[in-house]
């Protein structure tokens, strides 16, 4: 039987949760164009769209918030942040955005020139979509492990490094803007990355004078699977682990909601260039506000640097991540397919493999997604075709190279009831999959479509 280690914090206030029934959930999604981002909160019963500002900060975030320094200017807060940054990775540039996106929006720009690519283990679609957005391409290149969803390795998000070479060869080092290491690799699985690749990638990058980024979402699970699965590090402090990350990159973007335990925040990090550092401030007055709060308040950049601390505990990441494996272990028991070893943040289950008759145009990750929502009120979402977004030159739908439905675990957020009630509603799903056809997409944007979209079943 699985388990994992009992959570190191306890209950002290709830949100209570709305049960509906069957009949009520198939007129919910219908209203919602069965996109799950259409659903109504008060719809769902466990929400694991995503784990992205969807934890529970502790106590002591709360009270930091009370002394939350408001100044439009100069505040407390944005200081104390600052030497909560220093602390952890020692660099000498960092700059508060609202999310993980307008880092990406205010930094790339000044990277990805029109025409040029920027090369990832596996870009998030966000950061696909910032990289579109600043006239360039995005290409992936992430270690066939990835895609072999059965088979044990320890680090599936490591960058394929020979594969980078070959596609900057093929490219030419001036075509190539920036090389980004997503760790952990949200798009393969919430999969890890090893110190040894990113070193790897580091030298690759600074060999051919490309700058390294780092999406630094998930940095501290990272660190703890460094911790846990890479030769000589697991008498290593966790904090140690995640400066050993950074130490080879030239700037960082970072979504705060993940593992900075905060429902809102986002940072830049720029290593020394600062020329580079006041470039993407330059984009920071007018998208995000003044510098010293960055879209965010200052009781916000309280949480997170209170945040930021906590979310490199090592108890809290060995429940936390025991809290994936343990889902991924009990869905294995019950027959459901999915990505093994489990990731960080999220199990990645096999749609493919569930719903073989739906083409990948039908979206098989989004009609798994809509049953379970149907069967049992959880909202998970599509990590396969259905986000990615059409050529913009051909207009045709890409075949992702996985069909995944993700289900995500907020942190510090549902007890292992919840998870049990998971797994046992994804094999009653399973088991009645052939009726299943698809959707097809009537309305979309042409970016990002997939928050937005309007979609039809095949009867
Ligand atoms: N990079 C990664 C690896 C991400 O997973 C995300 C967001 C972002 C960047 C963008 O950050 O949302 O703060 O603007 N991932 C969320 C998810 C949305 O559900 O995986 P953001």
């Amino acid at each position: 039987m699985a388990r994992y280690l009992p959570e190191p914090y306890r209950i002290k206030m709830v949100e209570p949760l709305r049960v509906t029934t069957k009949e009520e959930r198939s007129a919910a999604i219908r209203k919602a164009h069965y996109n799950l981002f259409g659903l109504k909160s008060d719809d769902v019963y466990i929400d694991m769209l995503t784990d992205s500002g969807t934890g529970a900060m502790s106590d002591r975030q709360w009270a930091s918030m009370m002394m939350g320094d408001e100044s439009y200017a100069g505040s407390r807060s944005y200081y104390r942040l600052m030497d909560v940054c220093d602390e952890l990775f020692g660099w000498k540039f960092y700059q508060p955005v609202h999310q993980g996106r307008a880092a990406e929006h205010v930094l790339f720009p000044h990277l990805i020139k029109k025409g040029q690519v920027s090369i990832s283990n596996m870009h998030f679609d966000t950061t696909t979509g910032h990289v579109t957005l600043a006239g360039g391409k995005a290409v992936n290149s992430v270690v066939p492990e990835a895609k072999d969803i059965s088979t044990y390795h320890p680090f599936k998000g490591n960058m394929d490094t020979e594969r980078l070479v070959e596609l900057i060869e093929m490219y030419g080092r001036e075509k190539v803007g920036m090389i980004v290491m997503t760790v952990t690799c949200n798009s393969a699985g919430g999969q890890p990355v090893s110190l040894a690749n990113i070193r790897k990638t580091a030298e690759i990058a600074r060999r051919y004078g490309i700058p390294f980024v780092i999406d630094a979402a998930r940095f501290a699970e990272n660190a703890f699977f460094i911790k846990e699965r890479e030769e000589g590090q697991s008498d290593r402090p966790i904090g140690d682990i995640v400066r050993d990350i950074f130490k080879d990159a030239d700037a960082f973007t970072m979504s705060a909601k993940k593992d900075g335990l905060v429902n809102m925040g986002g940072l830049v990090g720029i290593r020394e260039d600062e020329e580079l550092f006041r470039k993407a401030r330059s984009l920071v007055v007018p998208y995000e506000g003044f510098v010293s709060y960055g879209g965010l308040s200052g009781r916000d950049l309280d949480a997170l640097a209170v945040g930021l601390i906590e979310g490199i505990d090592e108890d809290f990441l060995r429940s936390y991540i025991g809290q994936t494996r343990y889902l991924a272990e009990r869905l294995t028991e019950l027959g459901v397919p999915c990505q093994l070893p489990a990731g960080g943040h999220a199990v990645f289950v096999d749609a493919r493999a569930i719903l073989p008759h739906v083409p990948y145009d039908r979206f098989p990750g989004h009609s798994l997604c809509v049953e379970l929502y149907r069967e049992a009120g959880i909202r998970g979402c599509d990590v396969g075709s259905f986000i990615l977004d059409p050529d913009p030159e051909t207009g045709e739908q890409p075949e992702a190279e996985m069909e995944f439905s993700r289900f995500c675990i907020p942190r510090r957020t549902y007890t292992q009831a919840h998870l049990d009630y998971v797994a046992t509603s994804l094999q009653k799903v399973m088991a009645d999959s052939e009726r299943v056809k698809g959707f097809r997409i009537v309305k979309q944007e042409k970016v990002l479509r997939h928050f937005t979209a309007e979609l039809e079943p095949y009867e």
